[in-house]
């Protein structure tokens, strides 16, 4: 059993996330700031039901903290980190950009940040979703801040997941189509790679072959915009 830390636990899929992890007999640390883009209420009543759970802990605060993230963090000796705490949504953007400015790029580099500098010693690990934990070696020069973004870039280390290696900006993988639904704009493909399944949506741009159930293809993906069904 895990201990996961899931920020955004009072949203909405934060809360329903949290809930299947107890029903599962893990313990879930929960993090949120309650912000007011929907009624308050709502994410108050979220909590309440999974408080119920004794494995459930809950702290309130924003990505945005930078001190109260790091305590947090630290506190928390999460085993897995999702992170689900944002400002949603498409069109309140043209309302309030900085909204998703801070929460959204801030927020997470903070996360990133605090989960990067927690690691010691000639590494730096990190876990992305059910992937498990990804070893990197610690660039050359001190990471400034921020830098927990930079080290995940490429062109800044060399990674290795499962004797994978990594070109400029992403993980290529070899994987096998399993199945693929037009989706109008794009196209939902799930791919297995080795014993990971992950479901990749590809935007339909000219020129660009549709890949068939069976097909082998190298998938580059980006850590941080793959979600890993199964491992
Ligand atoms: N719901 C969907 O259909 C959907 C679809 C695609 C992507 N997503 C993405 O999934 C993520 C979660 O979506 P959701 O529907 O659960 O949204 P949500 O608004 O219900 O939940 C987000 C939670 O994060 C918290 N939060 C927001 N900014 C914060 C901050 N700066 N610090 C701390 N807490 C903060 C909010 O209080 C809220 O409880 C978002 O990134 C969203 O864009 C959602």
């Amino acid at each position: 059993m895990s201990r996961v830390l899931v920020t955004g636990a009072a949203g909405f899929i934060g809360y329903h996330l949290s809930r299947l992890l107890l029903s599962q007999g893990h313990e879930v640390i929960g993090f949120d700031g309650l912000t007011p883009y929907y009624d308050p209420e709502l994410k108050h009543t979220r909590l309440a039901l999974l408080r119920e759970s004794k494995a459930f802990s809950f702290v309130p605060g924003m990505l945005e903290d930078d001190a109260l993230l790091r305590k947090m963090l630290a506190d928390a000796r999460a085993d897995i980190v999702v992170h689900l705490a944002a400002q949603a949504g498409v069109r309140y953007s043209l309302e309030a950009p900085f909204s998703y400015v801070q929460s959204n790029i801030v927020g997470t580099a903070n996360l990133l940040e605090g989960e990067v500098t927690a690691v010691g010693g000639e590494t730096l690990s990190f876990r992305v979703q059910g992937l498990g934990s990804l070893t990197l070696p610690r660039p050359d020069q001190p990471p400034a801040l921020g830098a927990a973004a930079l080290a995940f870039r490429p062109h800044q280390v060399s990674i290795r997941v499962r004797d994978e290696q990594v070109d400029a900006s992403r993980l290529w993988l070899n994987g096998r189509v399993e199945s693929a639904e037009f989706l109008g704009e794009f196209s939902r493909y799930r791919v297995r790679v080795g014993e990971v399944a992950m479901v990749t949506d590809q935007p339909h741009y000219a020129g660009l072959a549709m890949f068939a159930p069976g097909a082998e293809v190298r998938l580059g993906i980006e850590p941080t915009q793959v979600r890993f069904l199964e491992c």
